[in-house]
């Protein structure tokens, strides 16, 4: 992409809304803009980065077997008087009547939804063990909106639900939502900490929210500083033995951590005083076991081995895909702006331009530009006719994890100049070896 011919509506000013940094970063680099309170347009740069999510979320899920599918965001009210829940959920919910006086709502969830798809067209155990997930629009009236997309009202969540014939099963089903989800979280290149959870509306018996750590987080978080060394990187999991799973889910729950709402005081005396932790966190996905919650009023039965029918076992899974987009701007970030991990990034690397409309500088930077699209790397040019002030303020707070930088100085002796947003640090090198370098850092992205 060029700039010129992008649509970037950089603020120049901080807006006035903006409580919090991501907040205040996404409407300054022209990602989102305020359509109602708390309901937001994505504008290219911050859809792209969204989509990217989405894109490490059907990967992460559908490695482990799960598979996805598309709800409605438009529900019908009797599939909820069914689970009771029409009247439970309170003005969270948008109800809606159409033209026939039908009563609707917007989905804040699709458990009862999803549960109706299942009943009709599942009957026994063999068609289990079986996940189905979507990632779509929920909508859900908060009382304060707030935070720009972090605490919104529409919003944009992947939420997976398991049905199972035992409550092993299901557990295990849970297993693997929460090492799909430390993964996915890793690749986008954050340390989110699963918590022991309360299970709120969803209900149930078992519940893990994944906070990520910082100090704008809603929830107060107590935790053993051992977890955050563990990583579980790109090593191999085979989703169906039970036991190298039930692992992993041991070693990340074993460590205390938890959230102020299920805090143990004394429990948390116990571990040694310089690893005790307490701090803020966002939750950005949680996880629930709840059995036959659902499937039992609404009577989602299958015929078990032994020919007697029996409700499924289930659970639902959540992640928060759009508040994900503030909450990695919370935890990367600087004074210039958002610093994006290079798993997310929305342009894999920033060219710009000293000399816009110097016959020798145009030509090598749209030569760059040639190379490094075709090598993957999906670069941002910035062909204005701007200061080089502007542009690497431009570059700054729009994040890109790496900025190439020609100019006639540098070309003379056949170099470009590579530097990380991160760290700051710059490399003069020859063409070709920047873009071998962007080909490698994205190789396997
Ligand atoms: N109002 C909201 N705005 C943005 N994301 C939200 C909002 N509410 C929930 N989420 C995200 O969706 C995920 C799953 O939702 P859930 O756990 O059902 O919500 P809650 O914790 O609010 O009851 C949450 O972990 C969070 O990341
Ligand atoms: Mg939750």
């Amino acid at each position: 992409m060029r700039l010129t011919r992008y649509f970037l509506p950089i603020l120049r000013e901080n807006p006035a809304e903006a409580q919090i940094t991501s907040h205040r970063l996404m409407l300054r680099a022209g990602m989102i803009r305020q359509a109602q309170a708390g309901i937001y347009s994505w504008l290219p740069l911050g859809f792209k980065v969204l989509s990217r999510l989405e894109q490490i979320v059907h990967e992460e899920q559908q490695r482990a077997g799960h598979i996805p599918l598309l709800m409605p965001t438009l529900q019908s009210a009797d599939l909820w008087r069914e689970s009771g829940r029409y009247d439970d959920y309170g003005a969270e919910m948008l109800r809606i009547k159409d033209r026939h006086q039908r009563d609707m709502l917007y989905g804040p969830t699709n458990e009862e939804l999803i549960t109706d798809i299942f009943r009709s067209s599942v009957g026994s155990y063999k068609d289990l063990p079986l996940t189905l997930y979507h990632i779509q629009w929920k909508f859900r009236d908060e009382v304060r909106p707030r935070f720009g997309v972090m605490r919104g009202r529409e919003f944009l969540m992947k939420d997976g639900y398991n049905f199972d014939l035992t409550v092993e099963d299901a557990i295990h089903a849970y297993n693997r939502h929460m090492v799909t989800y430390i993964r996915t979280y890793e690749r986008m290149g954050l340390k989110a900490i699963p918590m022991k959870a309360d299970t709120g509306p969803i209900g149930g018996d078992h519940s893990h929210e994944f906070l990520v750590l910082a100090p704008t987080g809603e929830s107060g978080v107590f935790y053993d500083r051992a977890i955050t060394d563990l990583t579980l990187g790109d090593r191999d999991i085979d989703f169906t033995d039970r036991g190298a799973v039930s692992e992993i889910v041991e070693t990340w729950t074993t460590p205390y951590a938890r959230t102020d709402e299920r805090h143990d005081a004394d429990e948390f005396a116990k571990i040694p005083e310089d690893r005790r932790i307490e701090g803020r966190g966002i939750e950005v996905g949680q996880i629930f076991f709840f059995g036959t919650k659902y499937s039992e009023p609404m009577k989602a039965v299958v015929v078990n081995e032994a020919g007697e029918r029996v409700p499924v076992q289930m659970g639902s899974h959540g992640i928060g895909v759009s508040r994900l987009v503030g909450a990695i701007i919370e935890a990367s970030h600087d004074d210039k702006g958002i610093i994006w991990p290079e798993g997310v990034t929305p342009f894999g690397a920033g060219i710009v331009n000293l000399r816009q409309g110097d016959a020798a500088t145009d030509a090598a930077c749209e030569s760059l530009y040639a190379d490094l699209t075709k090598a993957g790397v999906d670069p941002l040019y910035d062909d204005r006719d701007e200061r080089a002030g502007a542009k690497f303020a431009t570059m700054d707070l729009i994040g890109l994890p790496w900025r190439v930088t020609v100019g006639p100085r540098g070309l003379a002796a056949g170099k470009v100049e590579l530097t990380s947003r991160r760290t700051g640090e710059s490399e003069e090198l020859s063409p070709e070896a920047a873009v071998a370098r962007l080909r490698e850092i994205y190789a396997n992205r």
